[in-house]
């Protein structure tokens, strides 16, 4: 179902993105494989899926920077030819409390976090806008959204936009595209964290058992090809917002 389609995958050469793209060559599809600073890692993929038999590219672009973020999905449309599928995955996670934060802080989560991906998203639209096209789109959120990551606040806070977004743009932009979001829970450590973050973490989970990242990619392949559903938040966390939500 999903063999010849074609997906551009943001910041998809490294951890999570990468698996996803892994995932998704592996069922035949044609990847864009976007990047920022990674470039090495990025052709390395390719490679990597070119070898598994899919098609697949490196592209360049500054998420950070409007000119960037508005060429993105143009480029990856003329090289690719029509797309798909987009997994809006490229994230920033900084640390940093509301006591500290600037303007200037949450205009850069705001910025790589939430318009990056919703000026793909109108992107694709617009290039399929009144045509019998459909595309399908997914939204890497977070499952601290329902608690709230005070540690993260900018970053929450645009990935709460970015939640708000999936919704809003489901609407307006169907029946062209479905938007879907998948909320990770911790399945990778932070920068400069190792896996005893997560073991901690694991231990306070209702299902008791660590998340991988093939998991995430799993959850991103079947909204991508899921013909019926959009508007929609899988949380794939061992159940971790169950207990942000105030459940002892
Ligand atoms: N890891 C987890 O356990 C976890 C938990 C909850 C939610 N999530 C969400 O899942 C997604 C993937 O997580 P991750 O940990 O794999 O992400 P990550 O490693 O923190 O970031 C993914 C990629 O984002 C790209 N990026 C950052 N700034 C950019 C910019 N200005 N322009 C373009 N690209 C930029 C980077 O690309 P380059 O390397 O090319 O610069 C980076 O490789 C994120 O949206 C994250 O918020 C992850």
């Amino acid at each position: 179902m999903l063999s010849k389609k074609t997906a551009l995958i943001t910041g998809g050469s490294k951890r999570l993105g990468r698996e996803a793209a892994l995932t998704l060559g592996q069922a035949g599809v044609r990847l864009v494989i976007h990047y920022n600073s990674s470039g090495v890692p990025a052709e390395a993929l390719c490679a990597e899926l070119k070898g598994m038999g899919t098609d697949a590219f490196p592209l360049q672009a500054d998420l950070g920077s409007t000119e960037g973020t508005d060429a993105l999905f143009d480029e990856a449309w003329a090289r690719m030819g029509p797309l798909d599928f987009l997994v809006n995955n490229a994230s920033i996670f900084p640390t940093g409390r509301l006591e500290e934060m600037e303007l200037g802080d949450l205009h850069r989560n705001l910025q790589v976090n939430a318009w990056a991906p919703f000026v793909l998203t109108r992107a694709f639209w617009r290039r399929i806008r009144g045509t019998e096209r459909r595309g399908s789109v997914v939204n890497l959120l977070d499952t601290r959204l329902v608690g709230g990551d005070l540690a993260h606040a900018a970053y929450h806070l645009s990935k709460a936009t970015l939640k708000e977004l999936t919704k809003l743009t489901a609407l307006e932009f169907s029946p062209e595209l479905r938007v879907n979001g998948v909320a990770p829970g911790a399945v990778l450590p932070p920068e400069g964290l190792n896996d005893a973050y997560l073991d901690d973490l694991t231990a306070d989970l209702p299902l008791k058992t660590r998340g991988y990242p093939q998991d995430i990619a799993d959850a991103v392949t079947y909204l991508l090809g899921a013909p019926f559903v959009t508007g929609q938040v899988i949380f794939v966390d061992g159940g971790r917002h169950l207990r942000l939500g105030g459940n002892p």
